[in-house]
């Protein structure tokens, strides 16, 4: 189905149309970047988009909140679906975008029964606390790079361990895309954009500011001569739990290439947490750089 109104980007719902006009755009020598998407679209997405925009010559943005990396309990039912909005954010930034936006039934139906297994790095952080995540995001982003063949795929650096789970996939399955990394947007008092953050209240806002500040105070601590990750990792949780009500599911000083955590902090260290505050569950992470 194409959407009705000239004013808002091409809406595409099945696989067909999507090849043809991939077919067609690599016929006419021109480049294609992709942008994988839950939806729920906010700055951060549309900096992908625009990144995209400024490299390629045809932009698809896919929208798809997909139930495989999901696990029991977790936000899938009430994960915010507003297509409408979607197309009309995406239209602030291109009307030329191709948005594909599938069906469960179509991405999986009915006898559907394969997964892409990962590796080391998505083992630890995420992968632990989200048992099988990983699986279905790799097995839904091998799959939307079949149906949509890029040469460009752009991913944000809010979510760190999924690319470099991405980055795997493709250089072992030889998949014909080069993933980009974009930096990760915030809001002006520092908080990651992400879609979860509309579960948060004005208070549970303030709260979930200690993420930023924790990746802040650990690059200071490093800035100021401070080597010993234990030291480290000990103030970026105290000023988390200073936050009041929340739950700290990880803080790691990790090797920014396999995710293992470091003994030392003399080379570039990642910092990531995730943080449960209220409903939501918050990640983030920042590159300290010894002076
Ligand atoms: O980062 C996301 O929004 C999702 O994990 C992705 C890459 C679109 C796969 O569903």
């Amino acid at each position: 189905m194409s959407h009705s109104s000239t004013q808002l980007p091409q809406l595409l719902e099945t696989a067909d149309p999507m090849r043809l006009a991939i077919l067609n755009a690599r016929r006419e020598g021109r480049s294609i970047g992709l942008v994988p998407t839950m939806g729920a679209l906010h700055e951060g997405h549309l900096s992908l988009v625009q990144a995209s925009v400024s490299k390629c010559d045809l932009t698809v943005v896919t929208i798809f909140v997909n139930p495989t990396q999901f696990g029991p309990g977790e936000d899938f039912g009430k994960y915010p679906r507003d297509l409408e909005a979607d197309l009309a954010a995406l239209a602030t930034v291109s009307r030329d975008v191709l948005v594909f936006a599938p069906s469960v039934e179509l991405m999986y139906p009915a006898g559907y029964d394969t997964r892409v297994v990962v590796g080391a790095v998505a083992r630890p952080l995420e992968g632990r606390c989200r048992p099988g995540h990983f699986e279905g995001v790799a097995t839904i982003v091998l799959k939307l790079f079949q149906l949509v063949p890029a040469d460009v795929a752009f991913f944000g650096q809010k979510d760190y361990q999924q690319l470099l789970v991405i980055r795997r996939m493709v250089s072992d399955l030889n998949i014909p895309i080069r993933v980009e990394m974009c930096p990760t947007v915030r809001d002006a008092d520092g908080l990651a954009l992400s879609s979860r953050n509309r579960y948060l209240s004005p208070p549970q806002r303030q709260q979930a500011l200690s993420l930023s500040r924790s990746l802040q105070l650990a690059a200071e601590l490093v800035a100021g001569g401070q080597r010993d990750p234990q030291v480290v990792l000990r103030r970026m949780r105290e000023l988390i739990q200073q936050a009041g009500d929340v739950r700290i599911d990880y803080v790691a000083l990790a090797d920014p290439d396999t995710l293992q955590p470091v003994s030392s902090m003399d080379r570039p260290v990642l910092a990531l947490l995730a943080v449960r505050v209220g409903p939501a569950r918050l990640i983030d992470n920042g590159m300290i750089q010894p002076p």
